[in-house]
C-alpha cells in the first residue's frame, strides 16, 4: 500500500475561524466553507459506496499537484517551481477532462478580484505563470480542464448565495495554499541539489531527497533528461474547498531517466524571490506593511490561530513576539526567552539557543520561514486551550503556514 501522511490541512471549520478573527485585515475577504467533515474515508480509499459527492471525490479522487521548473524559455522565481495546476485523476490513473463547459470562466483574474481573494491573485501573478506570458488563458485551461471535473467544488454544493464562480475561486485558493506546502525548490536546495549548468543527477538521489523532506515519492518528469516537472500526489478527505489533502507516494514513476539529470539554472529575466519581490497588481496591495521585518508583531497560522510564549500553536491570545535583523535573516524571542529550532522542534524559553529564521512576502502576509521553507506542522489543531508543538516542515499531519503581523 501507498505511504500515507495527511499534509495541507485545509481543514473546512479551521479555515473558516482564520477569516473570522478580528485581527488582520485580510481575513475581512470573502472565503467559503463546504461544511463537510475530513473524518471520513479519504478519496480512493472507500469500502462501501459514498453517495454525498460534495464532501467525497470522486471519480477523480486520486489529485495530483503538478509543478514546473522552466528553464527554456525560464519563467517565475530563480528559487522556485512553480504551479503547473491540480488534477482529479481518477482512482486507477485514468482521468476526465473538461466536465463542464457550462463553467469555463474567463477573465479569471477578475472574479478572485471580485470575490475577495486578491491575495491569491498576487501570488499566482508570481507563482503560476505561463511559459509565453498567457498568464490568464493558462488559468482558464487549469480551470477548464481540470477544475470543472471536481464533484466537491459542484455549484450545487456550495453554500446557497453562493456568486457564479464561486467554486472556481475556491479551487485557485486551494490550489495555492497546497503549493505552499510543497517548496520543491527548497528541498532540493536543503539537500544540497542546487541548479547546474554542470552537475547532472541520479534519479534516485533526487526522489530520496525529497522523500526525507516530504515523507512521500513524488513523480519527476524530464524532457530527455533534463527534469522540468513534478506531480505530488494526495488523496482527499473532505472538499477539495477545505479538506485534508493526504499525501502519497506516487502510483507510477515519471519520465526522467535513472541518472544523467540534468537541473539548469532559470536564465534571463527571472527574479528571484526576495522579501519585497511580491507581485502586487489590479487593485491588490499588502495591508500589513508585508515586506519589512517588524520589531514586534505576533505569528498567526494560516489555518487558525497562532503561537504563544512558548513558540506552541494554540487558538488562545496570541503572544507578542519581539524580532531583531532583516526579513532575510532574523533571530526571535518571547517573554520566555529565545526562540529556537532544535531537532525540528520550535520553542522559546530560557536556555533556548537562538536560531536565525527567514521571512517571504507571499501576497499579503509576511509568511515566517527556517531553512529555506515556510511549511510548519503539527500532529492535531488546536482548541480551547490545547497547545501543539510546532514542527519545521510539513511532515506532520497538520500543515500550516506562519504569517508575522506587526503590532
Ligand atoms: C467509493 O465511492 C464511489 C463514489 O460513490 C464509488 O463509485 C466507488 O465504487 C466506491 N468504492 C467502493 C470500493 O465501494
Amino acid at each position: 500500500m501507498l505511504a500515507s501522511l495527511i499534509v495541507g490541512a485545509l481543514a473546512g471549520s479551521s479555515l473558516a475561524k482564520r477569516f473570522t478573527s478580528p485581527v488582520r485585515p485580510m481575513d475581512l475577504v470573502r472565503r467559503i466553507s463546504s461544511g463537510c467533515s475530513t473524518s471520513g474515508p479519504a478519496s480512493c480509499h472507500n469500502t462501501t459506496q459514498e453517495t454525498d459527492l460534495c464532501c467525497f471525490e470522486a471519480p477523480g479522487g486520486l489529485l495530483l499537484q503538478t509543478q514546473f521548473w522552466d528553464t527554456n524559455p525560464s519563467t517565475g522565481p530563480a528559487n522556485s517551481w512553480t504551479i503547473h495546476g491540480l488534477w482529479p485523476d481518477n482512482c486507477d490513473g485514468t482521468f476526465m477532462e473538461d466536465c463542464d463547459p457550462s463553467r469555463d470562466y474567463t477573465n479569471i483574474a477578475g472574479l478572485l478580484e471580485a470575490q475577495g481573494a486578491s491575495d491569491t491573485l498576487s501570488f499566482m501573478q508570481e507563482f503560476w505563470v505561463d511559459i509565453n506570458g498567457q498568464n490568464e488563458q493558462f488559468w482558464e485551461h487549469e480551470w477548464s480542464t481540470h477544475g470543472t471535473c471536481y464533484s466537491t467544488l459542484e455549484p450545487s454544493c456550495l453554500p446557497s448565495g453562493s456568486p457564479t464562480g464561486a467554486e472556481a475561486v475556491a479551487f485557485f485558493n486551494t490550489v495555492v495554499k497546497l503549493f505552499q506546502t510543497l517548496p520543491t525548490y527548497d528541498w532540493l536546495a536543503n539537500a544540497g541539489i542546487t541548479p547546474s549548468t554542470s552537475k547532472t543527477f541520479t534519479l534516485s538521489t533526487l526522489t530520496s531527497a525529497l522523500k526525507a523532506a516530504s515523507g512521500v515519492t513524488p513523480a519527476l518528469e524530464c524532457s530527455g533528461s533534463t527534469l522540468d516537472a513534478i506531480e505530488w500526489y494526495f488523496n482527499l478527505k473532505g472538499s477539495v474547498i477545505d479538506g485534508d489533502f493526504v499525501m502519497i507516494d506516487t502510483p507510477e514513476s515519471g519520465s526522467c531517466p535513472s541518472s544523467g539529470i540534468k537541473y539548469p539554472p532559470k536564465s534571463g529575466s527571472t527574479t528571484t524571490i526576495t522579501p519585497t519581490a511580491t507581485t502586487t497588481s489590479g487593485g491588490s496591495s499588502p495591508t500589513g506593511g508585508s515586506g519589512s521585518l517588524p520589531s514586534t508583531g505576533t505569528i498567526t497560522a494560516s489555518t487558525t490561530g497562532g503561537l504563544l510564549t512558548a513558540g506552541t500553536w494554540s487558538t488562545q491570545t496570541l503572544a507578542t513576539y519581539h524580532f531583531s535583523g532583516t526579513v532575510s535573516s532574523f533571530t526571535m524571542t518571547t517573554s520566555k526567552g529565545n526562540c529556537g529550532v532544535s531537532s525540528g522542534t520550535l520553542k522559546c524559553g530560557s536556555g533556548v539557543s537562538l536560531s536565525t529564521f527567514s521571512a517571504v512576502s507571499s501576497g499579503s502576509d509576511l509568511l515566517l520561514g527556517f531553512q529555506g521553507s515556510t511549511a510548519f506542522s503539527s500532529d492535531s489543531t488546536p482548541s480551547g486551550t490545547d497547545q501543539e508543538t510546532v514542527f519545521t516542515g510539513s511532515s506532520h499531519s497538520k500543515t500550516y503556514t506562519l504569517a508575522i503581523v506587526a503590532s
